[in-house]
């Protein structure tokens, strides 16, 4: 079978492979791979891969061996998975605790786009409490976790404001409710929450914006570059302010994936997918997520629909 394997090359960070197919677990399903999406962190592993990495974290396809051990969905269910790692290949095995049966009305291309962002912004907004009439801050929102946590949020009853590089790249998030400006300083503070993810110059800004005795949820450094904080900036700004870092794993993954795709079905959640492409386009559209040329998920088809 063929699976995309890293280069190391970051112009074509990914290359086919004719390799033979993984032996699943007694635990793990044999999945036929329809759709899989790739991810921000991906992309920052490729450019030096560890020796064995084979990515691919979000897939959707079909169950065409069910796990030996009699748990998770039988064969010729449709699915999507949060396998640790191997999804960009025509076949993957994955563990039945991180599947989950797609609804009738979810095709394979939304569902591969749910699982790692959708996840990560599920368990973020956990860790936020209730936000009913809250005041959120989200930045570098125009990508997958943004559009998600977005529209979860202002559900959940949040006045969520969103940061975006440019006017395109917010519009959705205005359509789902959210304030959009394009720099940090912009937002009109205090906020009870703000969801951090670019580091650099925008997180001691963001932090200046939290209401005293709030909380600042460090998630990740899209910008590559790290965060210098001054104790005594700090000193005159809100007092009492909480950094929490956030990090989303911790398997199982399933009851998680099945709350996305319910959330999905009853038109809840809606993915912004800004790129739908055949797998053969791996390379380039992983150059574009890396390079903000691609606004939510990018998704790549196997043509194993079949
Ligand atoms: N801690 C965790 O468990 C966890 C889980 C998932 C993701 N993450 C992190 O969360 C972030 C979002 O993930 P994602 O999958 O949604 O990524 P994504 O789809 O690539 O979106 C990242 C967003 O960050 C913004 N951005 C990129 N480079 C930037 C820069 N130099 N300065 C400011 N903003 C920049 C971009 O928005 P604009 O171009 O509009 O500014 C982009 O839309 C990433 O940093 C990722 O590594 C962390």
């Amino acid at each position: 079978m063929r699976r995309l394997i890293p280069t190391g090359d970051t112009a074509r960070p990914v290359a086919f492979a004719e390799v033979s197919q993984l032996v699943p677990g007694p635990d793990e399903a044999l999945i036929k791979v329809e759709a899989f999406a790739p991810n921000r962190g991906e992309t920052f592993l490729l450019e030096d891969p560890r020796p064995g990495l084979l990515p691919g974290k979000d897939i959707a396809g079909l169950v065409v061996r069910a796990a030996a051990d009699g748990s998770g969905p039988g064969t010729g269910s449709r699915v999507v998975g949060h396998p640790a790692q191997g999804g960009w290949a025509e076949y993957a095995p994955v563990p039945t605790h991180s599947l989950a049966v797609l609804p009738d009305s979810v095709d394979s291309v939304r569902a591969a786009a749910l699982p790692l962002a959708g996840i990560t912004a599920l368990r973020l907004l956990r860790t936020c409490g209730s936000l009913a009439g809250g005041r959120v801050l989200v930045t570098g929102a125009s990508g997958g976790v943004g559009h998600f946590v977005t529209e979860l949020a202002v559900g959940a009853g949040a006045e969520v404001t969103v940061v975006t590089a440019t006017p395109v790249r917010g519009e959705r998030l205005a359509e789902l409710g959210a304030e959009v400006v394009h720099q940090v300083t912009a937002a009109r503070g205090p906020f009870d929450v703000v969801l951090e993810s670019t580091g650099g110059p925008n997180l001691p800004v963001a932090l200046s914006k939290v209401r005293p005795g709030g909380t600042l949820v460090w998630f990740g450094q899209a910008s590559r570059t790290p965060v210098t904080l001054d104790f005594f900036r700090l000193l005159s700004g809100p007092e009492r302010v909480t950094i929490q870092h956030f990090h989303y794993a911790g398997a199982p993954y399933g009851s998680d994936l099945a709350t996305l795709l319910r959330l999905v079905a009853q038109e809840r959640l809606h993915p912004e997918i800004g790129r739908i492409a055949p797998w053969t386009e791996t390379a380039e559209t992983l150059v574009d997520l890396r390079e903000r040329r691609i606004r939510g998920k990018a998704v790549l088809m196997t043509g194993g629909t079949e």
